[in-house]
Order: C-alpha cells, then sequence, then structure tokens
C-alpha cells in the first residue's frame, strides 16, 4: 500500500510517499529555519504565506522522486491536528483537494502519532508493549502503547515543552534558531559539570521544563556578577565561547538527565519491551547516547534516523498506514476540521 504523507504543522512544508509504512519512495522536505530565523522563533503568519509557496512543488517533487504518478498511490495522509493554525490549513487543503478530485481514501493524522511512527521509517519493528518519549518544540509527553494505534498519555509537561526550553536556553546565550541543534553543536566543547542546575521535584510522570530555563538565567546573571534584573538578551554579549559551552553542556546534560529519570520511573509502573524516541529533540546526540546506557541492558531502545527525528512527511505516511491496518476508518475530505491543540491522538 502506497501512501502520500503531508505535513505542514510548523515551519517544515514536506511530502512523502511511503510503502507498506516503512518503504520510502521519496521524502521531500522545505525547512523555513532561514526565514524565521531572523526573528529567533516562528511567526506564524509567515510559516502559513511560506507553506503556500511550497506545498505545491513539494508534492510534485515527492511524485517525481519516487517516480509514481497520483493513481498509483492508494490514499493520502496529512497531518490535522496539532499545530499552527495557519499551517495546518495549507497542507490539509492541499491534502483534501488532491483526495477529492483524484477520489483517493483520505486519512488525517496527529502529528505526535506521526513523530513516533518516524521509528518504523528505518526498517525496525520496535516489540509491544512500549514507551515513547514524544520530545518536539511544542510536546513533551511519556506515552505507553499496548499495539498499533493505542496511545495512553502516562507523562506530560505541565509549562514548557523540553525543545521549547533549549529553544528558549540557545536565546539567553545567544546562539541562532532553531536551539536545539545550536545548543547541542556548542555543548560538545563544553563541561556539563560545571555549573549545577536544579532539577525540578514533579509528582508522578509529569514533567517541568520552565524552571531550568530560569535556573541557566540565574546562573548566567551570577557568573557575570549582573544584577538579576538584567534582561536576558542583554547577557550574551558578555559571555566568553568558553561559558556559553559550559552553560549550554551543563543544561543539555540536566535536561537529558530530568527526561531520562522519568522514564526511568515510568518503567517501574509499566512492563514493557521497548523504549522509543520521538519528535525534534530525539536527534539529540547526547539523549541517544544517554538512553542507550542507561536503557540498552535491560530493553530494546529506539530512535529514528536524524532526517526522520524533525518533521517530515514519510513519519504521516507511516503512522496512517499502521492506524488503517489497525481498522481504522477512512475520513471524508469535505467534513476535516483542523485543530491546534489536541491531547487524544
Ligand atoms: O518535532 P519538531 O521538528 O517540531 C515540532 O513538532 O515542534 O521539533 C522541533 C524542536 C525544536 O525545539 C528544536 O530546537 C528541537 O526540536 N531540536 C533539538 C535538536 N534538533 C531539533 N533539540 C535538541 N537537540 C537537537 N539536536
Ligand atoms: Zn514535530
Amino acid at each position: 500500500m502506497k501512501i502520500l504523507g503531508i505535513e505542514s504543522s510548523c515551519d517544515e512544508t514536506a511530502a512523502a510517499i511511503v510503502e507498506d509504512g516503512a518503504n520510502i519512495l521519496s521524502n521531500v522536505v522545505v525547512s523555513q529555519i532561514d526565514i524565521h530565523s531572523e526573528y529567533g522563533g516562528v511567526i506564524p503568519e509567515i510559516a502559513a504565506r511560506s507553506h503556500i509557496e511550497a506545498i505545491q512543488p513539494v508534492i510534485n517533487k515527492a511524485f517525481k522522486d519516487a517516480n509514481l504518478a497520483i493513481d498509483d498511490i492508494d490514499a493520502i495522509a496529512v497531518t490535522h491536528t496539532p499545530g499552527l493554525v495557519g499551517s495546518l490549513l495549507v497542507g490539509t487543503l492541499a491534502a483534501r483537494t488532491l483526495a477529492v478530485v483524484h477520489n483517493k481514501p483520505f486519512y488525517p493524522t496527529h502529528h505526535l502519532k506521526s513523530h513516533i511512527y518516524a521509528n518504523w521509517l528505518s526498517g525496525y519493528q520496535p516489540e509491544f508493549p512500549l514507551l515513547a518519549a514524544v520530545i518536539s518544540g511544542g510536546h513533551t509527553q511519556i506515552i505507553y502503547m499496548e499495539r498499533h494505534d493505542h496511545f495512553e498519555i502516562i507523562g506530560t509537561t505541565r509549562d514548557d515543552a523540553i525543545g521549547e526550553c533549549f529553544d528558549k536556553v540557545a536565546k539567553i546565550l545567544g546562539l541562532p534558531y532553531p536551539g536545539g541543534p545550536s545548543v547541542a553543536n556548542v555543548a560538545k566543547n563544553g563541561n556539563p559539570d560545571k555549573y549545577h542546575l536544579p532539577i525540578p521535584h514533579v509528582d508522578g510522570l509529569d514533567f517541568s521544563f520552565s524552571g531550568i530555563k530560569t535556573a541557566v538565567l540565574r546562573a548566567v546573571q551570577k557568573e557575570l556578577n549582573l544584577p538579576i534584573t538584567t534582561p536576558s538578551h542583554e547577557l550574551k554579549d558578555h559571555l566568553s565561547a568558553e561559558q556559553i559551552a559550559d552553560f549550554a553542556a551543563s543544561f543539555q546534560k540536566t535536561a537529558v538527565d530530568i527526561l531520562l529519570k522519568k522514564l526511568q520511573t515510568a518503567t517501574e509502573t509499566r512492563k514493557v519491551k521497548s523504549i522509543l524516541l520521538a519528535g525534534g529533540v530525539s536527534a539529540n546526540q547526547a539523549l541517544r547516547d544517554e538512553l542507550q546506557k542507561r536503557f540498552a541492558k535491560d530493553y530494546q531502545v529506539f530512535y529514528p534516523a536524524p532526517q526522520f527525528s524533525t518533521d517530515n512527511g514519510a513519519m504521516v505516511a507511516s503512522a496512517a498506514y499502521y492506524s488503517i491496518q489497525a481498522g481504522d476508518p477512512y475520513s471524508d475530505p469535505y467534513q476535516l476540521d483542523i485543530s491546534p491543540r489536541s491531547t487524544i491522538y
């Protein structure tokens, strides 16, 4: 079964054709990073306009790269929640139009579920039951899955998402957007034990990441002997490259530790065979290494190939394939609605 997957929930316009949930026939991603980096974050209005420009060429290229025509595909899948409203509208409208005009089965997918299915794209078949850490710019969740298409949120952030925290710390340190890769990059040269950042206590399997961002801010102010009233954007000019690297490394180590400690607790409440990382932050090498170190002897551990960690259309097609296999019905493209927020998979 060949599925066209379309993704436009944030700042990547993407389309891919995937066979049977894992065999990637094409994968096209146009990122808007260069456009938004000037502003230090995603500007929703600009993102929507950029998607409008990119969506048709991206879909055309996905067909061209796969050497296929629309008649060759069996279904169309698209991200319809969660994400930026204007961005979601562009991808869903393109997908609905194609489905109606070419009379194709239509399948809306949940963005975070798609991130989890990025793990199936590298030829792996993670065994159930499993825990998936969904760690992106907008979400931080621990999901328990007993089987395909069963998703139970057992832990979530009470404030910032982990990716958002990387992005905010990058801003304090004067590193370019998106913050995650920038922090990871300079952290390679830093001492992760240089600055002690407190780990917040949160009951159960929930997270809090806003405190650690503030802890970095206070630690930088203290290091520079500046008052706590000093605005965060004024700090970067006073930091040396060595201090930036040490702060980045210390923050990254703490963020990874917070996440993996909760995953450890989750394994004590649910008996699982596999542990998966999913979402943009799963690209973080320090996190991948530490996950291996702490969990690989007792569990099968998985993370997507780097190009499938961040937003892409292949994961959308894969998620749709496994949902269809699990018996989920197709949707009416005339009836589809988008939703910026969604906690239900
Ligand atoms: O999944 P994603 O592409 O978009 C959302 O659904 O949000 O995730 C983007 C997030 C951003 O916060 C970005 O800074 C973070 O993923 N990210 C990383 C890395 N690569 C991307 N965070 C830490 N380390 C990385 N290497
Ligand atoms: Zn995403």
